[in-house]
């Protein structure tokens, strides 16, 4: 079993206009890295390594030159279009080859996840997957998301889309996790009033069959999105206060790539030293030289 990756590039941010007129909403950076860098990382932490981007025509170009076919941190990646907005679900639909029949995570290009023990929380989340998996994150504005109401089980036993008056502050993330059935279920879906194939209703197909649960991240987590200036300037400074603090990078592919064993410490070293004189580069040269030194390699908690 392999599980495929997608990470949902697309639409037209209009919300950053006119920062993404011209631009894709997931390369504007998010404080030193390119927004997709951030789910990117999360579907690599999950230990997946097969990752299809689906985005506009406009878009393609700009993320083939940013990423390429992924070989530089050991993984597969592929492209395809979605000619329109037409929902969330719809990426599983442009993705159907892709997928072919095999579990998959989706992840939307704008949300940001960190948080303590994440590798090892989606590395078991993904073995031990089956019908849908959600991750759930407590919110002060639930009207804003997917709301999810959960037994003590774990298990999903209501979700609303965007619920005027919320019965739980439980919002449902932008990662998914489900088993090969979901790009069928997903032809399935009749498009909502704003003729989108909604997530939700996905997710809700799964609840009806009673074999959707909920991982809940918990306050010590931290789950951002980046669609707006307010929520964009604030992701970016989460990532630089807890970078400068620790010295640390959060969502640096090449250091990921190599503490998940995808990418040897020369490898590493070389993708640093191809950065040039920059501290990102200087970072990842860093980190391949110490794990070179101490001879580890799985090392992500
Ligand atoms: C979408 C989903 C919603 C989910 C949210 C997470 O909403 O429909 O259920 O909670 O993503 O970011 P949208 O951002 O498209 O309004």
């Amino acid at each position: 079993m392999t599980v495929k990756g997608i990470v949902l590039a697309g639409g037209t941010g209009t919300r950053l206009h006119p920062v993404t007129l011209s631009m894709s909403k997931q390369l504007v950076p998010v404080y030193n890295k390119p927004m997709i860098y951030y789910p990117l990382s999360v579907l690599m932490l999950a230990g997946i390594r097969e990752i299809l981007i689906v985005t506009t025509l406009e878009d393609i170009t700009g993320f083939r030159r940013l990423l390429g076919d992924g070989g530089q941190w050991g993984l597969r990646l592929s492209y395809a279009i979605q000619s329109a907005p037409r929902g969330i679900a719809d990426a599983l639909i442009v993705g159907a080859d892709h997928v072919d029949g095999e579990p998959v995570a989706l992840v939307l290009g704008d949300n940001i996840f960190h948080g303590p023990g994440m590798s090892r929380l989606l590395r078991r989340a993904v073995a031990e997957l089956t019908g849908a998996v959600l991750f759930g994150y407590p919110v002060a504005d639930p009207q804003r998301y997917g709301i999810a109401e959960v037994d003590a089980d774990g298990v999903l036993r209501g979700l609303v889309e965007k619920p005027a008056e919320p019965t739980s502050n439980l919002a449902v993330t932008g990662l998914y996790l489900y088993d090969g059935r979901a790009v069928d279920m997903a032809l399935r879906l009749t498009p909502s009033a704003r003729g989108e194939l909604e997530i939700t209703d996905l997710n809700r197909l799964y609840l009806e069959l009673g074999e959707a649960r909920v991982v809940n991240l918990g306050r010590g987590f931290a789950w951002l999105d980046a669609g707006t200036h307010e929520s964009l300037l604030a992701a970016s400074e989460y990532v630089r206060t807890l970078e400068e603090r620790q010295g640390i990078r959060i969502a640096c592919l090449e250091e990921i790539a190599l503490r998940m064993g995808f990418i040897s410490a020369a490898d590493c070293y070389r993708l640093g030293e191809q950065l040039g004189r920059t501290a990102y580069g200087r970072y990842v040269m860093d980190v391949a030289s110490a794990v070179q030194r101490a001879g580890l390699r799985e090392v992500v908690r």
